[in-house]
């Protein structure tokens, strides 16, 4: 199965309220713990990577290749996407050269304006491969002497002016923080989401920062607009959690323990059921019979 955009699987999610989860992969352990939970699961995915993590990975054209050949030697018939997360207005570039199916321009940190006109380009050169394209707008903080205690909120007006762009999808802040979120975290703000919501009509909105936040919140957010949720965190502390557990139970040291394919396949596990966590918390499970 080639890869596709996220055009499709998203309008479908829109349609039928439920979410495309994109999941962060760092290495050859999460593509395939990643795409084997979704098949099993029947659903459709976006596998998604920051520029560090194609630095880390050996470039953007190693991770298309690494993904295409294990999407084929998977036999994995979900629909699959490749998206570039927070990409640079070059990194965008690049990943399209390479092949991936997708990207995001973070312009988040420039103007309006400038933001606005980045995206036109990338959204005009994405055209070329039929590659579907991410946009985010900026906001204020929640970061008080030094404390995060509520994420960015985004401006509904800029959102819309940013819809209007052409994009696919938009990444707007709604109170949500990458990473662990804090205890005093004060939780998604809904009364924005519905603000942005009605100012960009159709335009499918992306929630970043989709690790810890309750199943109810991520469900209510995505009655209101939101078809895709990037997880990150929760799948690099489940792996994380299993390779603990083997190293601390002594696996490694026992026979043939410190095999890499031994040591590194609790962790993947852990991956897998997260991955079908999430696949049901956002009600994609079976949305790709
Ligand atoms: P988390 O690491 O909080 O899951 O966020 C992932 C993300 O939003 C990637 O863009």
């Amino acid at each position: 199965m080639q890869l596709v955009n996220a055009k499709g699987m998203i309008l479908e999610a829109q349609k039928g309220n439920y979410a495309i989860p994109a999941f962060n992969i760092n290495n050859l352990e999460w593509i395939k713990s990643v795409l084997s939970a979704c098949q099993e699961a029947k659903a459709p995915v976006i596998l998604e990577t920051s520029e560090s993590a194609v630095k880390y990975m050996g470039g953007y054209k190693n991770v298309v290749d690494m993904v295409n050949n294990v999407v084929e030697f998977l036999n994995i018939t979900v629909p699959v996407c490749l998206h570039l997360d927070h990409g640079t207005f070059e990194g965008a570039f690049k990943a399209l050269d390479a092949g991936y199916t997708s990207v995001m321009f973070d312009g988040s940190k420039l103007s309006i304006d400038e933001n606005v006109m980045k995206v036109k380009q990338v959204v005009e050169y994405a055209k070329k491969t039929n590659a579907s394209v991410e946009g985010e707008v900026g906001g204020i903080g929640g970061t008080e002497d030094g404390v995060t205690s509520a994420g960015e909120l985004a401006c509904p007006e800029e959102c819309k002016r940013l819809a209007d762009t052409g994009i696919d999808m938009l990444a707007a802040g709604i109170g949500n923080i990458h990473g662990k979120y804090p205890a005093n975290w004060e939780g998604l703000n809904f009364d924005r989401l519905k603000e942005i919501e009605a100012a960009c009509k159709n335009t499918p909105l992306v929630l970043h920062g989709g690790s810890g936040i309750p199943a109810e919140m991520v469900q209510r957010a995505i009655r209101h607009g939101v078809c895709k949720v990037n997880v990150n965190t929760e799948l690099q502390l489940a792996f994380a959690a299993g390779t603990r557990m083997y190293i601390e139970g002594g696996k490694d040291l026992d026979g043939k323990g410190f095999d890499p394919r031994k040591l590194l396949k609790p962790g993947c596990e852990m991956i897998e059921q997260t991955v079908k966590e999430k696949l049901d918390m956002f009600d994609t499970t079976g949305k790709a019979e």
